[in-house]
């Protein structure tokens, strides 16, 4: 491997570099971490020559760009901008990761493929996955990693149906799945929606609760039930933090998956990206889809 210092150049669309990101890095191994604020799109081309051309080739693979922000469609717009900015055989490695959403719904989608799995002997193939919080980047992500898995995907709106047509749309163009839109502002349509719901994945802003014990009650078909929210009330009343699969009070047959057991994988898949990325031994270039199968093989 190139001895050259790792370096990592680490970009968002909003004012804020995250702090979280920043640690996981560090703590991965870069050595120099550089935060760019206010990125746009437009600015990566330039960004990404800058940095290559300015190391032999042979150390562009410990050369690397981080991009966060918010928006899972602008991470991915500004990744392929950035591999696309590549002159060979300068080259440079790139992993999108905003508002650590990919690793967080790689996270939830594997600890809850393990427990369908495990409890009910079932696969992602056709089975109902409805998400609450669907118009945030976990939720986007987790819908299209399901949804890629052959899961049939609800995209619950609480507030105007437009926004998850949106992202329904986004995804149909971008990866090619059918996401469903749903209403789901009055109890009416969410009852009518949890009615169908064999998955949850509650990804909703934190300290929202998306579902009661009620609401779980007249669920007869839900198997498990995801919640990545860690701050109280929980996404999915009763809802331990810690929960991997236990039947969730009150309920009879509806497994429970916590937010700090997801996190845990959330954790480990973001640092083990960030150590193929310092370990490489050429460029790598890393979305949602490898985070969920780095995050698949800690589960297992
Ligand atoms: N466990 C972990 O490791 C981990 C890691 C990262 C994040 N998280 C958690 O994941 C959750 C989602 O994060 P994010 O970054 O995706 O957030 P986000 O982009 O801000 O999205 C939040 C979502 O919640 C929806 N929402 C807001 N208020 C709601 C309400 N009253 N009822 C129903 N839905 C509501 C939002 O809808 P609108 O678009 O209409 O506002 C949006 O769809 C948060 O709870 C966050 O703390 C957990």
């Amino acid at each position: 491997m190139s001895q050259a210092t790792p370096i990592l150049h680490m970009l968002s669309p909003q004012k804020h570099v995250s702090p979280f990101d920043v640690n996981m890095a560090v703590d991965a191994g870069f050595k120099t971490v550089v935060p760019y604020i206010n990125v746009e799109a437009t600015e990566i081309t330039g960004l990404v020559q800058d940095a290559i051309f300015s190391r032999p080739p042979d150390y562009g693979k410990r050369t690397g760009f981080f991009i966060g922000g918010k928006d899972a469609l602008l991470a991915l717009d500004m990744m392929k901008a950035a591999k696309e900015a590549l002159v060979p055989p300068f080259q440079c490695s790139v992993f999108a990761d905003p508002a650590g959403s990919f690793t967080t719904a790689a996270g939830m989608v594997a600890c809850v493929e393990k427990v369908l799995k495990e409890k009910h002997n079932r696969g992602w193939e056709g089975t109902n996955v409805t998400i609450f919080g669907a118009t945030g980047v976990v939720g986007f992500a987790s819908a299209v990693i399901a949804a890629l898995e052959g899961a049939k995907v609800t995209l619950v709106a609480h507030r105007g149906v437009e926004r998850v047509f949106k992202a329904a749309e986004a995804a149909k163009e971008r990866f090619g799945v059918d996401l469903l839109p749903a209403p789901g502002e009055t109890p009416e349509q969410k009852a009518k929606i949890v009615a169908d719901a064999e998955v949850v994945f509650a990804a909703a802003a934190a300290g929202v609760q998306v579902l009661s014990t009620a609401e779980l009650q007249s669920a007869k078909n839900l198997l498990v039930a995801a919640d990545v929210n860690a701050v109280p009330p929980p996404g999915v009343e009763g809802m331990d933090l810690f929960m991997k699969g236990e039947i969730l009070p009150g309920c009879t047959r509806t497994c429970g998956v916590g937010p700090l057991a997801i996190g845990d994988i959330k954790y480990k898949s973001q640092a083990g990206l960030f150590t193929r990325m310092l370990n490489a031994t050429e460029d790598v270039h890393l979305d949602f889809r490898d985070a969920f199968k780095l995050a698949r093989s800690f589960v297992a």
